[in-house]
């Protein structure tokens, strides 16, 4: 059987507009799950958006709208962001569909209830609608007040259904240590294992129906309502028929699930304990991507400095945004988005680096090749092209994207190198044999440097290939190259 391969997005709370690290997060595990095809693998990617809650419903009163019109509205943004990102998902799930996720979650919480793990308490907290949680006095500066939301947080009293998550501490750390439940990068591992040494509290999983209308209602007690992170996390069981386990369900458990910094914990702790408590496998590896700001500076509504994608997109194009976003962007890490370093980064590496490279070779080709080119590398080049392609793999499967694209980055520096030196454009009017022997080696350069890229760039590498007279790019050993030259593939910009 073809090796399964469950990856999945966080999804998007739909009260606004996608920004660009909405974009990035997508981006991202998009890369992964192309590159995960490539290698042959049964690849399951899902994204979607989460549609119910507080922050949800307020956002759609505040604008006069109906609160489903509202979740539509926005949700169709996402839809179209993810289009114009080029985002290859299997399947979009939304909390809001009934058929697909209701059930779902509905069937959890039972499973939940029957082991013991959900009982009734009255309680006082403090709750954030911005993070859809009830937060601590350590969650706050010193007046009280969320940084994060810039809001503080409303006081509550009331009954709700409680999950035993105090339950399964010992268990998830465990679970982190033996790295049976990645949780990636290390430092992100060191976080979550001391927060679970200080233990964990049970957690309110629902609200009264009056207080939050807008979400699915707890099975058997119509008053009340399932909270929004028991209802989200599900959805990565849901978008894989978890309701009636059929075929979709040997997806189950993921092999990568994509989260930002800030919901880690959600993930780490509250996510493996339904699981543990349902008797389901738990996923085989968090990975966790940083926050990306604009010029420097924190993005947010107030500051106004919010990056819409579209915008970018507009202005360079999608493989451009993506291609900055992987390789400006270290994974695991902060990262920044200013347009002078996109400016930057698209003339310098796609238009004079990439483009220029693959303009050079195809002109020639076209120009100076009857026929099509087909012969074995020499072995220099054989041993280079491996010794980059093997640093690309180590660095892909590590999810260090940025790496994987240096060493794209260093092959084409190879082939440059390599067109300079023989003085290409020189040799067709010299020996002929040479310009084809030289050629055909810059030809396999050029095509790995394209199957490299089809993850990062997808639109831009089939393009290439296509250029250089590849369809299949599967059967490497029988590439046969009929050079055709076109349009820049990238413009330069002033
Ligand atoms: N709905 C929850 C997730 C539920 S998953 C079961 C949520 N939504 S969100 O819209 O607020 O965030 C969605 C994703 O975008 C999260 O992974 C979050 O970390 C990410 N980002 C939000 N702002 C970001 C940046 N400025 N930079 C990078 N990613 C950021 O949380």
């Amino acid at each position: 059987m073809e090796k399964t391969f469950y990856i999945t997005t966080s999804i998007d709370y739909v009260n606004g507009k996608p920004h660009i690290g909405h974009a990035l997060e997508k981006v991202q595990t998009d890369a992964i799950a192309r590159y995960n095809r490539l290698l042959g693998r049964k690849v399951f990617f899902v994204t979607g958006t989460d549609e119910h809650g507080t922050k949800i419903a307020r956002a759609a009163k505040e604008r006069g709208i109906e609160i489903p019109e509202f979740v539509e509205n926005n949700r169709q943004v996402f839809v179209d962001m993810d289009k114009e990102l080029d985002i290859s998902y299997d399947f979009f799930i939304s909390t809001s569909d009934k058929d697909q996720h209701w059930e779902s979650c509905k069937k959890i919480w039972m499973k939940l209830k029957d082991k013991g793990d959900i009982y009734k308490k009255k309680y006082k907290g403090t709750y954030c609608v911005g993070h859809e949680a009830f937060v601590t006095p350590k969650d706050l500066n010193k007046d009280g007040v969320c940084d994060i939301h810039n809001a503080a947080p409303e006081i509550v009293e009331e009954e709700n259904y409680f999950f035993k998550l105090s339950r399964y501490t010992t268990q998830i750390k465990r679970a982190i240590e033996d790295e049976e439940m990645v949780i990636w990068p290390k430092e992100r591992k060191n976080e979550i294992v001391s927060l679970l040494e200080q233990g964990l509290e049970d957690v309110s999983f629902s609200r009264p129906k009056d207080k939050l209308e807008w979400g699915i209602p707890v099975p058997d007690d119509k008053d009340h309502t399932i909270y929004v992170w028991a209802d989200a996390l599900v959805n990565y069981l849901s978008a894989i028929d978890y309701e009636s386990e059929g075929a979709k369900f040997e997806f189950w458990p993921a092999d990568i699930q994509v989260v930002g910094k800030d919901i880690l914990r959600f993930h780490a702790a509250i996510w493996p304990a339904m699981l543990l408590s349902a008797e389901l496998k738990l996923p085989k590896k968090i990975a966790t991507h940083g926050f990306i700001s604009v010029e420097g500076i924190k993005m947010s509504k107030s500051l106004g400095n919010v990056i819409d994608p579209f915008d970018v997109i507009k202005d360079y194009g999608t493989d451009a945004i993506r291609y900055y976003l992987l390789a400006e962007i270290s994974f695991a890490k902060d990262g920044d988005f200013s347009y002078d370093r996109l400016k930057e980064r698209y003339n310098g590496d796609l238009a004079f680096g990439l483009g220029n490279f693959i303009s050079r070779i195809t002109t020639l080709g076209e120009r100076h090749v009857k026929g099509s080119l087909g012969d074995e590398p020499s072995e220099k080049t054989k041993e280079q092209i491996k010794q980059y392609f093997d640093k690309y793999n180590e660095c892909m499967e590590g999810l260090r994207i940025n790496e994987a694209i240096s060493a794209i980055q260093l092959l084409i520096g190879f082939g440059d190198k390599k067109i300079n030196e023989s003085r290409l454009w020189e040799l067709p009017e010299k020996d002929q044999e040479t310009f084809e022997k030289e050629l055909n080696d810059l030809a396999h350069i050029a095509s790995t440097v394209a199957l490299m890229f089809l993850p990062i760039i997808p639109s831009s590498s089939k393009e290439i290939l296509k250029r250089l007279g590849i369809s299949d790019i599967e059967r490497k050993d029988e590439w046969k190259f009929l050079f055709k030259s076109g349009d820049p593939l990238f413009s330069h910009r002033d």
